[in-house]
């Protein structure tokens, strides 16, 4: 697959959270009224500290912004740490002055997780800008391996790794049953999407997703598919990427 739409961004990790906030405070400033798709993880939680302290210097705004969640736990109860609806207002969409214009949140209480699905699949519909994190198996929200790049939003069975960190690292109090994710195909007709990967750990799954043939075995490797992606790696996850991959 094409290389020329993937832009490949590798910084110094302590640099790492104010360039991609500064990137996305700059997306904001041209257009304020972004609709915008936003993941929950290790990985954007100190991108949305640092954004809520610009906002409070009024260097951001969300104001006139849609956020639209990325995926959501099934099976989780109302209010659970885990949860990303729980992670995004606490880390974010909660912490700022002026709230977003909309904040779309998955509806996974209610009793049919299909419609709901359906429901999220139109609002994810005409997205400018993906934010995505990397999962350790290559899952981009929770489209996990066997996904593929037309897939719709839809309620999703969790990868055995995704399930255990509900817990063993974001502290939910249950096992999560399954997930809802935006799709694939929602996330390769966004304007833009923005892959964040930092850490050594992500080392070999990037170059698995950048650097091997696209398979659905890494739904991460379909996003270079995509006319606009830019991948933004902290050097340490970046370590394993041939210089072939990497920016001149
Ligand atoms: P992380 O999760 O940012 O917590 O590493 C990424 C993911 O699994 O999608």
């Amino acid at each position: 697959m094409s290389r020329e739409g993937t832009r490949i961004v590798v910084l110094p990790a302590a640099d790492w959270v104010s360039a991609v906030a500064a990137e996305l405070a700059g997306r904001l400033a041209t257009q304020p009224s972004l609709r915008i798709c936003l993941p929950t993880g290790d990985t954007p939680s100190p991108l949305y500290a640092a954004l809520v302290a610009a906002e409070a210097r009024g260097a951001v705004s969300f104001a006139a912004a849609t956020v639209v969640m990325l995926d959501e736990w099934v099976g989780l109860p109302p209010g659970d740490p885990a949860r990303c609806d729980v992670r995004l207002r606490t880390e974010l969409v909660g912490r700022l002055r002026t709230s977003p214009a909309a904040f779309v949140e998955i509806d996974v209480d209610g009793p049919d997780h299909e419609a709901a699905a359906a429901r999220h699949d139109a609002a994810a519909a005409g997205l400018d800008l993906a934010v995505l994190g990397l999962g350790m198996n290559g899952h981009v929200g929770f489209n996990e391996p066997g996904s593929r790049p037309d897939d719709p939003t839809r309620v999703v069975r969790l990868a055995a790794s995704s399930r255990e960190a509900a817990t063993a690292r974001y502290g939910a109090t249950r096992v999560p049953t399954a997930g809802i994710t935006v799709g694939l195909a929602r996330i390769l007709e966004a304007g833009e999407a923005w892959l964040l990967v930092t850490g050594e750990r992500k080392a070999s799954i990037l170059r698995r997703a950048l650097d091997e043939p696209e398979g659905r075995d890494c739904p991460a490797s379909c996003l270079r598919r995509h006319s606009r992606l830019t991948v933004f790696a902290d050097d340490a996850a970046a370590g394993l990427l041939p210089e072939a991959v990497l920016p001149k």
